[in-house]
């Protein structure tokens, strides 16, 4: 019997900056989607990937000093790129494509040249604003106060030949899309579109650009790229083989059963993408899903904004699985959400530590103190089990409904139900009480195999969102594999022989609320030390002096007789020197931060001694000491320029 298919999509990501939580946050869902309907039998494609063109990364590449394939690989393929960052969020992709990849550049060319052939794709003017110094084509929307936004200078009108998509062509069948069937989710999005986007007008879309060269060249016209959403959106049909050589499985799987999608780029998802598969003559997806953002602090997390959470140290400091669960199970997939690590950590103690976490370490130390781990056959039931199967049903049930509907939160909450349903079903029947009573006995057996099965159950609920807690719980109870399956998720009064109990150690340890918002605070401080540079030093300074301006600085060897802090100052140090003249020399200098005044006492130094005194704390300084600076992992250093001490003091430096 042919499997169900399943094709589902993340957007690909820019690989401009490392990526923060914000954008694990639809991969997480994608992926927690994947494994639902792999456990349901699916044959899930599940695709994710980097859109690596565009002037932007041409920019970043330039400003690091290496070619922009060379900035994309390191942050695709190095350390903690994107990669690793999946890797780390345990995401179960089945495909990743790199829009840099040969396959994917031939198969655009092609695509382009389609739309073209058939008349979907023209050559026209762009008219825009152009700055002559800069050799910049701007819109008038992107002007700083009418002005060019790089440099500042006037810009004159002017046009690029570029090539144009027939946008407007498809206007009322993306329309009657949007309004007429239910392929862009959640609905609210949809009048978003019609109202901003389609009433006001579709205008054809520039596809290729001439101003900048990272992106796919248009074969048939070198020196135009083609515009990198057109390049960027197909990424979805040439990994499944469209147009290429490299996969074969484009009738298999498309067309996609769901796109997610950030809210922001369900423009590109919703208009322009069903108009160009319309363009192909290719079949639409199924549906477009546009989640919220994860912000912080009230805003959007991002790069620029500067308020990225580090999916690293939380994963290192809360476990990869429980940060699954809090973006899925706090957040509604389709709203905004404020993400903050009080709430994590709340919602780690409260869903993870105290109910799931003490239901399994309850019920597992019971069937180990009463029965050895090994729960026989056997056992005597009550309507109590029976209304506790009931509730199992009913919340697997709408478990199912929920995640069909990408629900992500109403879903897990289903899950919790079930677990909160059997902690009060252990106090209620109070094993305990139970096991004092030889003859109550039968009735104990049936409670523990009832706490194990609803156990069983909530695993494979929570599975797809906590894959390694949902196997650690399998393997506490001793659960066969054919019941960890989709088909086995109903509860079940008869499991016999199924349960050999372990105990271990907490699932999920309490957290203390304070000591770890501390901890992540040092983390973020000490990563965010690690990001600075080693070295820095100061830059040079452009102006010249003339040689006799020079000359006319009296740099002389100093001996140190005497070194004092001064009262009152935490900066300043009092030195008494030798300079050779026979009279001492006082200089003040602000350097109590890195040196003791004892350890200076009898050392030659180098100071300009002609400077007009100057008057420091009350004390008079009479010239200066020279030191060397430079800035390491974002610290002043200074280190005062000691000589050989055989110099004498007075000796002129020249
Ligand atoms: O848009 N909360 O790439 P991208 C939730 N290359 N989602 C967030 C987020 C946040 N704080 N920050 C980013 C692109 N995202 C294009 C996609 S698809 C053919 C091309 C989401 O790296 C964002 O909404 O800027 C988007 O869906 C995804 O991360 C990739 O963003
Ligand atoms: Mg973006």
């Amino acid at each position: 019997m042919n499997k169900e298919k399943f094709y589902i999509t993340t957007p690909i990501y820019y690989p401009s900056d490392k990526l923060h939580i914000g954008h694990a946050y639809c991969t997480v869902a994608t992926d927690a989607m994947a494994r639902y309907k792999r456990l349901r039998g699916c044959d899930v494609m599940f695709l994710t990937g980097t859109d690596e063109h565009g002037m932007k990364i041409e920019d970043k590449a330039k400003e690091a000093g290496v070619t922009p394939k060379q900035f994309v690989d390191n942050i695709v393929e190095g350390p903690r790129g994107v990669k690793d960052l999946w890797k780390l969020m345990n995401i179960s992709y089945d495909r990743f494509i790199r829009t840099t990849d040969d396959y994917h550049v031939k198969a655009i060319q092609r695509i382009f040249r389609k739309m073209y052939d058939n008349g979907d794709i023209y050559k026209g003017t762009y008219k825009g604003k152009y700055c002559k110094p800069c050799e910049s084509f701007w819109t008038e929307s992107q002007l700083v106060d009418g002005k060019c936004p790089d440099c500042g200078r006037e810009v004159i009108d002017a046009e690029e030949e570029a090539y144009f998509f027939r946008l407007s062509k498809y206007a009322d069948r993306v329309r009657h899309l949007l309004e007429d069937t239910d392929f862009l989710e959640p609905r609210s999005r949809v009048n978003e579109m019609v109202n901003n986007f389609i009433k006001p007008g579709l205008e054809d879309l520039c596809v290729s650009r001439t101003s900048f060269t990272w992106g796919i060249p248009v074969d048939f016209d070198p020196g135009h790229v083609v515009y990198v959403w057109v390049d960027a959106l197909s990424n979805y049909i040439t990994a499944l083989g469209f147009m290429n050589d490299q996969y074969h499985d484009y009738e298999k799987y498309w067309p996609a059963d769901v796109h997610f999608v950030g809210k922001e780029i369900v423009r590109f998802h919703s208009i322009i993408w069903p108009a160009m598969l319309m363009s192909l003559g290719e079949p639409l997806p199924k549906k477009v899903y546009g989640h919220g953002w994860l912000n912080f602090g009230g805003e959007k997390m991002s790069k620029s904004r500067g308020n990225v959470v580090d999916p690293y140290i939380l994963a290192e400091m809360f476990g990869v699985d429980a940060l699954r669960f809090f973006m899925l199970r706090t957040f509604p997939f389709g709203s905004d959400g404020n993400f903050t690590n009080e709430l994590l950590i709340q919602t780690i103690n409260t869903d993870l530590a105290n109910d799931l976490g003490n239901l399994v370490s309850r019920t597992t130390a019971m069937a180990e103190k009463y029965f050895g781990g090994d729960l026989p056959a056997g056992g005597e039931l009550t309507e109590a089990d029976r209304e506790l199967k009931v509730l199992a049903d009913e919340a697997t049930a709408n478990y199912e409904r929920q995640m069909e509907a990408f629900q992500f939160s109403n879903a897990l909450a289903e899950a919790w139900r079930l677990i909160s349903r059997a902690n009060k079903y252990i106090d209620e029947n109070a094993p305990w009480v139970l096991a004092r009573d030889e003859a109550r006995r039968p009735r104990l057996l049936a409670v523990m195999k009832n706490l194990c099965e609803a156990i069983r159950v909530s695993a494979i609920l929570i599975a797809p969102v906590m894959p390694d807690t949902a196997e650690a719980i399998f393997q506490r109870l001793g659960v066969p594999t054919d019941g960890r399956v989709w088909d086995a998720a109903r509860y079940d009064l008869e499991t016999d022989g199924w349960w050999k109990t372990v105990t271990g150690d907490p699932l999920f340890p309490r957290i203390d609320v304070d000591k770890a918002l501390a901890q992540l605070e040092q983390a973020k401080a000490e990563a965010a030390k690690a990001a600075l540079p080693d070295l820095e030093i100061e830059p040079y300074t452009e102006e010249k002096v003339d040689f006799d301006t020079f000359c006319k600085s009296d740099f002389r060897a100093v001996k140190v007789k005497d070194c004092q802090s001064v009262k009152k100052s935490d900066k300043l140090l009092r030195f008494t020197l030798d300079d050779g003249t026979g009279v001492d020399r006082q200089i003040l200098s602000g350097i109590a931060k890195w040196y003791k005044p004892e350890e200076l006492v009898g050392k030659t130094l180098v100071a300009i001694v002609n400077l007009p005194p100057r008057k420091m704390m009350g004390l008079e300084s009479n010239g200066m000491l020279i030191s060397a600076v430079h800035t390491e992992k974002g610290e002043e250093k200074l280190n005062l320029l000691m000589v050989d001490d055989a110099i004498p003091a007075g000796a002129k430096l020249c």
